[in-house]
């Protein structure tokens, strides 16, 4: 295998397991803080809000404070309370944005808004989120609420910016890459700066632990970009095509239409103008034939070597191992 090579990179299976191990312990007791503040009388509340809960999902973000407050020996249980706080802000991104997207599958199951409907989902999506900052409250450190009130600031931005690049075939790459980092990447930012944070790590330290997440959520997001032309919904637990669908020029697309033969052009430019799957086949087809995947890929890896290296400098741990391993997964993950 070459060194650096993102095709075999993805060839190679990264298994997490070892780090859910290593942080087994601490992800119980973020599971049940998780379950203890879903509790509401409001019954719809208990029961979509635990619907989407317990559907499963890689509790990646969670891990990623867990691993942080590690890296610097926290100790302590406020890096509990940001883990739950940070899956909650995730789940209310992830219920609102079933609903933007109008998806209808999501970690396997039915969407919450294909099963008790849009309102609904946007309804229990606030009430996740202004959970999360009554948690957040509790805290009691005005650092931890400045960063985490600036991530879903940014990433309701970054949402918003994609609203508006959609339908619009001139979208640049540099437009896309800005609305993944402000929708995606801010969060996993977050995650791995509030572990240098609550530790009361130097500057340098903490603006260390916010690239690797910053460079880690971008690869995180370009993958997924990837999996909705190439992958299934049994490996990913969603359905694929729901961005070509809804006209959203991300990377692969965008790549397949800069350089493909004018007949493919002139589709993809016609589906990111009106939406739609009618030309689904084709469209794979050029994005296959284009090299787009690996295009999208590689800058992928380059964003995961990235978060790697801005991790070097601190203390070398089993933790640090993980995170450093995280986001070779992120890459080279299957779902
Ligand atoms: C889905 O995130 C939303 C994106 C930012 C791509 P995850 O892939 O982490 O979703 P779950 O929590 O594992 O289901
Ligand atoms: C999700 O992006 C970004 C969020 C911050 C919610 P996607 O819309 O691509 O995520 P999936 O594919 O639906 O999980
Ligand atoms: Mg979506
Ligand atoms: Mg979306
Ligand atoms: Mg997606």
């Amino acid at each position: 295998m070459k060194l650096n090579d993102p095709i075999a990179e993805k060839c190679k299976i990264i298994n997490i397991e070892h780090i859910r191990k290593l942080v087994g312990a601490d992800m119980l007791l973020v599971n049940s803080l998780i379950e203890k503040n879903l509790y509401s009388e409001v019954e719809l509340i208990d029961q979509l809000g635990h619907y989407i809960i317990n559907s499963g999902g890689k509790r990646l973000r969670p891990v990623v404070v867990l691993l942080s407050s590690r890296v610097f020996s926290y100790v302590g249980n406020q890096s509990i309370n940001l883990a739950a706080i940070i899956e909650f802000i995730h789940t209310a991104t992830l219920l609102h944005d079933d609903v933007v997207d109008a998806s209808l599958l999501r970690r396997g199951h039915a969407t919450a808004n294909q099963r008790w409907g849009n309102e609904a989902s946007v309804l229990v999506g606030d009430f996740v989120y202004s959970r999360a900052f009554q948690m957040m409250v509790n805290i009691d450190s005005m650092c931890v609420m400045k960063i985490l009130s600036e991530a879903t600031n940014t990433i309701a931005e970054g949402e918003v910016q994609q609203l508006i690049n959609r339908h619009d075939p001139e979208t640049s790459k540099e437009d896309y890459l800005k609305v993944i980092r402000n929708k995606t990447a801010k969060l996993f930012e977050a995650a791995a700066r509030l572990g240098a944070v609550i530790s009361n790590r130097t500057k340098k330290e903490e603006q260390a632990m916010a690239a690797y997440g910053r460079h880690l959520g971008t690869a995180f997001q370009l993958i997924d970009d990837v999996f909705d032309y190439n992958s299934s919904p049994e490996e990913l637990g969603k359905n694929i095509g729901d961005d070509l669908a809804e006209g959203k020029p991300t990377l692969p697309l965008l790549y397949a239409m800069w350089h493909g033969n004018e007949a493919d052009t002139e589709i993809i430019h016609n589906a990111i103008e009106n939406g739609g799957l009618q030309h689904i086949d084709q469209i794979k087809a050029a994005i296959i034939s284009t090299g787009a995947i690996s295009y999208t890929e590689k800058i992928a890896h380059e964003e995961a070597e990235l978060a790697i290296d801005a991790i070097k400098g601190l203390p070398p741990s089993e933790y640090l191992d993980a995170l450093k391993t995280l986001a070779k997964f992120s890459v080279a993950r299957q779902y």
